[in-house]
């Protein structure tokens, strides 16, 4: 990432050495459900707290710390729900009631792990929550992931007389270490590491060392090197502002972290690694809430600043810059496929226009999680972009092998520095739009549309249409400010937008993906039943929904014919009295066709591939005040979590 800085060395001695690993998409991680460590001489307990409040964005269904106590003994304090008291209702469960008492902490330990889930495998419960300890009471783990041959490993360990005490996969984890503990606890755990199948990092303590153990495969796990100690965890966040110094483990990769701030890395097999240190390419401020209600809408109105930095430091030499990015494109492209998922694949769609309008390109997006499982036919010269902002949902991952197993070229668009996507593509972009913590995605989207267009003026050809699109991105910005006038119309009217039980959005040609978009994070965040339709197909089925609970949000920005053949759609939907929302650059023709009970938004006008920017804006504001006016739980809903890192 631009500006990374890389130290070497394992005990603090570092070379720094300034980099750019923009170029070359390399480093790692993320995954669902957080998990943390911590060895050092402060209080560890308060050290995992803190850190698992960072992390709760990535599962918080129930959550739990384990530590050694005093006289070593392993301890496992659990909860469902959240974290702190103050995020939910009086006398409803959370850890830090039961891990505090009278505003300092019950417990002092120097070894302590913990664990924020996001279920797979057994109810969100207490005895489901993490820690799991083995029967002898010797190790306790964290774990994150899914151990795909838990089943089989289990009814082994039960026929050896090991009693399980919760249901899910991770518990076997616990009791295989314990199984092969022969008086070497890192060997325990690499004879644990051989049996077990899918993915997943972990982390372990025990009665017996005082070192943590940590695991990963397929999983993230990062580790933040202070002075004097060591917090290993799944991503960055709950260190950054004890310390800059990080290295990102590879899958395959074991850590033993020890008192001190020293550690070993070393593979599965034994062998030992030397691992570089990079700087974590954000501070502090990036993870807080900056005054803001909500992280969302703090990410909303970050959007001037994350889009001027997608393409900021790159058009000014973009034969250098983003042709970099994308060493060896092919000459005769053959196709451009779009991979993601939600969000993403959204952003992919909006791809998928642009390459075919402009570059002539024949050009797809994909649901990834489908196309893993069509054994898709993929050519030599065919061109494929991942998208994600995590860098580690499964699907998008898979999508990403199998394409490059076939031979296509591959690249990522992704904003985690590091994560697994943009190491498995090796090159590509990445969108510098700092750390997405609300689980609904905003900024990366139309970061990502910065960057889709960037790909695509290495396409094109022209300099007059490279310059037309650099010339409107530097105006970008102010633009997305103008929308933000709207945003006390749209604070208003979110109590009666509140009151309809369903939503059909609708918009057509490159904004068809922002009616996807805008729905899905009505759907996400207000829980309201939301469709997104291209506004052409309205008229083969949803119309026959138009009635008083519905309203029907229209897109209807851009070029006149798409502006037209929208706006007949629009009728078409009046003249049955359905109500309408609209986001329009034409607010006076527009008036005259609605009624005093429907709904208008303004938006600049700006040119059709950067449309999708502007217009989902305004779409995430009234997903925003909605859900916030229903009192939803905006940052973590329901059900849901940061990167789904399951098939
Ligand atoms: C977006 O609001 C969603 N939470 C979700 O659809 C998300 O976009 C999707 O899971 C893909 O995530 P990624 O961009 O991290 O790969
Ligand atoms: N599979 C484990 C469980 O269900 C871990 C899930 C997670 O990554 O949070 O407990």
């Amino acid at each position: 990432m631009d500006g990374a800085r890389v130290y070497k060395n394992k005990n603090a001695l570092f070379i720094y050495i300034r980099c750019c690993l923009d170029a070359c998409l390399i480093c790692l991680v993320v995954n669902m459900c957080g998990i943390i460590g911590y060895i050092g001489n402060d209080n560890g307990i308060e050290v995992v707290f803190n850190g698992l409040i960072r992390l709760e964005y990535r599962g918080y269904d129930s959550v739990g710390i384990g530590f050694k106590d005093k006289k070593g003994k392993i301890k496992a304090v659990k909860s469902v729900g959240r974290i702190q008291r103050s995020d939910v209702a009086p006398g409803m469960p959370n850890l830090e009631e039961k891990i505090k008492e009278n505003g300092r902490f019950k417990f002092d330990s120097q070894i302590v792990i913990g664990h924020t889930r996001w279920a797979t495998h057994g109810a969100p419960s207490e005895r489901n929550a993490h820690p799991h300890v083995s029967m002898s009471g010797r190790f306790a783990i964290v774990h994150n992931g899914i151990i795909e041959n838990y089943y089989t490993l289990k009814k082994e360990l039960v026929d050896k007389g090991y009693k399980f005490s919760s249901e899910t996969d991770s518990e076997v984890i616990a009791h295989l270490i314990d199984y092969f503990y022969n008086g070497d606890f890192v060997e325990a755990v690499r004879k644990t590491l051989t049996k077990l199948d899918g993915a997943y990092s972990f982390l372990v303590i025990s009665e017996v060392d005082d070192f943590i153990i940590g695991a990963k495969k397929g999983s993230p796990l990062c580790v933040g090197i202070g002075n004097d100690e060591i917090i290993i965890s799944s991503d960055e966040m709950p260190f950054v502002d004890r310390t800059k110094k990080v290295i990102y483990l590879n899958d395959n990769e074991l850590i033993i972290a020890y008192f001190n701030g020293n550690y070993d890395v070393k593979s599965f097999e034994g062998i030992d690694i030397e691992k570089e240190i990079k700087g974590v390419p954000y501070d502090i401020e990036a993870i807080t809430k900056a005054g803001y209600k909500h992280f969302m809408l703090k990410e909303i109105h970050e959007q001037p600043t994350t889009v001027k930095n997608a393409f900021i430091s790159r058009v000014d030499h973009l034969d250098t810059m983003v042709r970099d990015n994308f060493p060896n494109l092919p000459r005769n492209i053959n196709r451009v496929i779009y991979l993601g998922c939600g969000t993403s694949l959204y952003a992919g769609m909006v791809g998928m226009y642009i390459t075919e309008r402009y570059a002539h390109v024949p050009s797809r997006s994909e649901y990834a999680s489908e196309f893993i499982y069509r054994d898709p036919v993929i050519f030599r010269n065919d061109v494929c972009i991942a998208l994600s902002q995590s860098g580690e949902t499964a699907d998008t991952k898979e999508a990403l092998k199998i394409v490059k197993d076939k031979g296509a070229y591959v690249a990522g668009i992704v904003n985690t520095v590091g994560s697994q996507i943009a190491r498995l593509a090796g090159k590509g972009m990445y969108l510098h739009a700092g750390p997405e913590i609300g689980v609904a995605s905003t900024k990366a989207f139309t970061s990502q549309i910065i960057a889709i267009n960037l790909f695509n003026m290495l396409l094109i050809d022209d300099d007059d249409y490279r310059q037309s699109i650099i010339n409107e991105m530097k105006r970008l910005p102010n633009k997305i400010k103008d929308v933000f006038n709207n945003e006390d119309y749209i604070r208003d009217i979110a109590p009666m937008i509140a009151r309809y039980k369903n939503f059909l959005y609708l918009g057509r040609d490159i904004n068809y993906p922002v009616a996807l978009e805008g729905a899905l994070k009505m759907k996400e965040i207000a829980y309201i039943h939301a469709e997104g339709y291209s506004s052409g197909e309205m008229k083969h089925g949803p119309i026959a929904l138009v009635d008083d609970n519905l309203l029907s949000v229209f897109i209807i920005t851009g070029g006149r014919d798409i502006y037209q053949k929208t706006l007949n759609n629009l009728l078409e939907i009046k003249s049955r009295n359905g109500k309408v929302l609209v986001i329009t650059d034409n607010v006076d023709e527009m008036r005259k066709y609605l009624g005093n009970d429907d709904y208008i938004i303004k938006v600049p006008n700006t040119i059709p591939q950067l449309t999708p920017i502007i217009n989902i804006i305004p779409l995430q504001l009234l997903s925003y005040y909605v859900a916030d006016h229903l009192g939803r739980e905006i940052d973590k809903p329901r059900n849901l979590a940061k990167s789904v890192t399951v098939e």
